[in-house]
């Protein structure tokens, strides 16, 4: 049975993108459906490209609002969806333990960056800045913690020839895009 998914997005929604692509024509196929993009804030441009592809698209804004409240409303917003599994991809926002119970181990996360190292906003300017030779990016669970949840699976990125941050992000986001997909393609397939 395809698992069932929804594409949590910020912002950009470049994950998004790719993970939209390969479940209509690749690797995701033949394990998952996305069934929903939503997003926290209105202005996420993810959610152009996300109609684009005529995925339905839901928005509730997080703004000025207490987090187990919004969370309670997203949980009622997202009953009727039936989802598997939850995939945050770019989601700028800490999860309540409201909405972690209602979704165990069902909702992933990619970093950019190793999580044991670097939690948090701007993993690809902690790297540069660190004048790293190589990075890390991460697809793990999540739980109520900032980047804290059980590690799934990382990838190393070499930034040895990168002179500037936009190189490293270019560099490491080509990476996040292959890696997200084949990491879920993985998960769909072995969990029942
Ligand atoms: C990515 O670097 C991802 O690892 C992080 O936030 C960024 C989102 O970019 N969690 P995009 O919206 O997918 O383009």
């Amino acid at each position: 049975m395809k698992k069932r998914i929804a594409l949590f997005i910020s912002g950009r929604g470049s994950n998004m993108d790719a993970i939209l692509r390969q479940a209509r024509e690749g690797i995701l196929r033949d394990v998952c459906r996305v069934v929903l993009v939503f997003s926290n804030r209105s202005d996420a441009k993810g959610l152009q490209t996300a109609k684009c592809y005529g995925i339905k698209t839901e928005c509730i804004s997080s703004k000025g609002k207490k987090r187990e409240d919004f969370d309670r409303e997203v949980i009622e917003l997202l009953k009727p969806y039936d989802l598997d599994y939850i995939i945050l991809a770019g989601y700028m926002r800490l999860l309540s333990s409201l909405f972690i119970s209602a979704y165990k181990d069902r909702i992933i996360n990619i970093h950019p960056a190793d999580t044991k190292s670097f939690q948090g906003v701007g993993g690809y300017s902690w790297a540069f800045e660190q004048d790293l030779k190589k990075t890390y990016v991460t697809v793990h669970y999540v739980d109520e913690g900032m980047d804290t949840g059980d590690i799934i699976e990382q990838r190393e990125l070499d930034i040895s020839d990168c002179t500037t941050l936009e190189e490293v992000e270019t560099k490491g986001l080509a990476l996040e895009h292959k890696m997200f997909s084949k990491v879920l393609k993985k998960l769909f397939e072995t969990e029942k």
